[in-house]
């Protein structure tokens, strides 16, 4: 059955979730306040690197499916079930999310709906805002107690989101339990497909639901620090995090994914998201419980701090006119995204110490520049290392991992690489006459 829906913000989540749920079968307008992205997507262009999405938008927009607006009246008019894609950032200079886009979805839309509806919230939100959103909107809406909220948190991975998204590990619907409605039966309708597909789907209360995503996240960024503080260990005996990550990782209670050590997590979610579930912990008498997470937030920053020594130490102990080259900027392969990258951060801190850095990622130059603009850009791999002192490995993008230390080395002044991804065979670089140094190996 196909089902006409607005998706409120048409970044990253919300552009893959507008043309996945059309390439469902159902009817879909995109709403955005930004109109250069609503141009693009207009235009069958995805405004960020997401392999495969440009296809899914195409198709649904040939087809008739997917259309894109900045008028919340033109979605109010189209559609009762409404789904909220918009950011929840890190508030400047405190830990919380930022809910002002949140907020401002529902304060523009709700005095617009004049017939019952359902919101999906979507954005990753700080557990009690569901319940707030829907006691706004059901007191701004002249459809009043017919408009309900609900929460449809998002897992979906950049990089891999078209496939998340049509092929979710779980859905995962949080309900008002004190007000039944048609929430559950409508979702069921929506995603009809992916529970044919017996994708486990978890109905829950709001506050369940709000934690069900941040704690996987929690859990996700502890992962990650784990390993990485099981690498500085390993850095102050000369051991090798990687086999150590690789024999604890055969015991499947433990699993080997993610736990890879290196430069540490980033982007616009892990990050904001830990701090802000901190936050949230705090506000509700609960932060004890949370604590563990500032050490996961300091052990993930050292990392960076670590990867900034390392490049002093392979250039003799002092950054100053030296010539660094950094390969990847985006805070993960197979993407743009350079929000709270690792990697730029680095590059960064490097250039303030003297270094004159040469920046190079497949997909992510753009994002870079305009945020990084006083950082150098170079076309391609050999570019940026031409003249090199020492190269950092800071985003593990394929094309890195598979470089050549041979036809690399004729390009350099000094064959010295710090890999801060593990993604390179220390033998083979050392065996072609290079200094290589990994993380907690
Ligand atoms: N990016 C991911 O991988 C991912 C995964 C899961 C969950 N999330 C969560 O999803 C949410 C969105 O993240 P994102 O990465 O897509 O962010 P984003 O910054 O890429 O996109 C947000 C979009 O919302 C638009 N917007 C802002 N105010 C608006 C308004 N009032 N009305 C309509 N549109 C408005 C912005 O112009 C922007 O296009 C966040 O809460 C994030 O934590 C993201």
């Amino acid at each position: 059955m196909s089902t006409p829906m607005a998706v409120f913000g048409t970044g990253y989540l919300g552009a893959t979730h507008a043309a996945c749920m059309a390439e469902l079968g159902h009817h879909v307008l995109g709403v955005d306040v930004d109109e250069s992205k609503l141009a693009k997507l207009e235009a069958g262009e995805v405004p960020f690197y997401e392999p495969g999405l440009e296809e899914v938008l195409k198709r649904n927009i040939e087809a008739g499916r997917l259309r894109f607006t900045s008028s919340y009246e033109e979605a109010a008019e189209f559609a009762d079930v409404h789904f909220i894609g918009v950011g929840t950032p890190q508030k400047k200079g405190e830990f919380a999310a930022d809910l002002t886009y949140v907020d401002a979805v529902i304060d523009t839309l709700a005095p617009l709906l004049k017939r019952p509806a359902v919101i999906f919230g979507k954005s990753t939100v700080p557990v009690g805002t569901a319940a707030r959103l829907g006691q706004r909107a059901r007191a701004l809406a002249p459809a009043g107690v017919e408009v309900e909220v609900a929460w449809n948190p998002e897992f979906l991975r950049e990089g891999f989101a078209v496939q998340d998204t049509l092929h979710p590990d779980r859905l995962v619907l949080g309900l008002d339990r004190e007000r039944p409605g048609r929430a559950e039966e409508v979702a069921r309708e929506i995603y009809a497909q992916l529970l044919d597909e017996r994708i486990p789907f978890l109905v829950t209360d709001l506050a369940t639901a709000e934690l069900v995503k941040t704690s996987a996240n929690a859990f996700l960024a502890t992962k990650i620090s784990f390993i990485n503080a099981m690498a500085e260990v390993c850095e102050a005996v000369d051991a090798d995090v990687t086999v150590l990550a690789d024999a604890i990782g055969h015991d499947a209670r433990i699993g080997r994914r993610f736990l890879n050590a290196g430069l540490g997590f980033g982007g616009g979610c892990l990050p904001k998201d830990i701090r802000a579930f901190m936050a949230r912990a705090g506000e509700l008498g609960a932060d004890h419980a949370l604590t563990f997470l500032r050490e996961v937030d300091a052990v993930n920053m050292r990392r960076r701090t670590r990867m900034v020594e390392m490049a002093r130490e392979a250039c003799g102990g002092n950054l100053l006119g030296t010539r660094v080259a950094v390969l990847g900027a985006a805070f993960k392969p197979e993407s743009d995204d350079v929000r709270d990258s690792p990697a730029l951060n680095v590059a960064g801190q490097i250039q303030l110490q003297g270094a004159a850095v040469t920046v190079y990622d497949p997909k992510a130059m753009e994002n870079s520049r305009r945020n990084f603009p006083t950082l150098s850009y170079a076309a391609d791999v050999n570019e940026a290392v031409e003249g090199a002192d020492v190269i950092l490995v800071l985003t593990e993008w394929k094309q890195f991992c598979d470089l050549k230390p041979a036809r690399l080395g004729k390009l350099v002044r000094q064959r010295s690489i710090v890999d801060g991804r593990n993604c390179l065979d220390p033998t083979v670089w050392r065996d072609a006459g290079w200094n290589y140094r990994g993380m907690g190996r």
